[in-house]
């Protein structure tokens, strides 16, 4: 059984999507999203890493015609959330889905009551940051190359 929400924003066209939680039986098309999305992709092992722990709950958007548009992957601890990862398919960026998604873990970390939600996040990814935003994230602080590749991470929290 899964959420369903009518996504969309003003520059696209609109898209019902369902958010649900996240089967093994959804890993080959996550993970070719995520090895588009990402230069160093999580792998079929992190994946199942996630379905297996009780403290994750990894979430998909499917769209109405079927497709996997999207997942997110969280964690919730005592009272903490915290967002790992979170994509969206090329051919459905821009039309409401990631903010769907994001806005879903929120809504889930409240039921459960959490103080606050976190996440790390590129410095470059104006993208992303730019969604967390838009939910009220605020930026904590910086991790100095905590990327393979050297690039800081911007760590940002929402408060409830
Ligand atoms: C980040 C990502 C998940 C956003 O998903 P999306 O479905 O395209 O985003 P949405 O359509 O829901 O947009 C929500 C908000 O994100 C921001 N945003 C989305 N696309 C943007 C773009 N091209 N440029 C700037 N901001 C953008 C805007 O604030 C937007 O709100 P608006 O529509 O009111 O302007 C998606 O771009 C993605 O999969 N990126 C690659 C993976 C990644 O970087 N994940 C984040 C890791 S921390």
């Amino acid at each position: 059984m899964g959420f369903a929400y009518h996504a969309w924003n003003m520059r696209d066209n609109p898209i019902d999507i369902t958010i649900c939680p996240m089967n093994e039986a959804d890993l080959d098309d996550i993970l070719a999203i995520e090895t588009a999305s990402f230069p160093h992709p999580w792998s079929r092992t992190h994946f199942l890493d996630e379905l297996n722990s009780p403290y994750a709950y990894p979430l998909v958007a499917f769209c109405s015609e079927g497709r996997l548009a999207g997942y997110i992957c969280h964690t919730f601890l005592f009272d903490e959330g915290h967002i790992m990862n979170v994509a969206v398919h090329h051919d459905f960026r821009g039309r409401g889905v990631g903010r769907m998604l994001v806005e879903r873990v929120i809504e889930e970390c409240r039921e459960k009551g959490a103080e606050f939600v976190c996440l790390e996040v590129r410095s470059s990814n104006h993208t992303a940051i730019a969604l967390y935003r838009q939910f009220g994230f605020v930026e904590t602080g910086r991790r100095k190359r905590y990327y393979h590749d050297g690039e800081d991470a911007i760590l940002m929290e929402y408060e409830f």
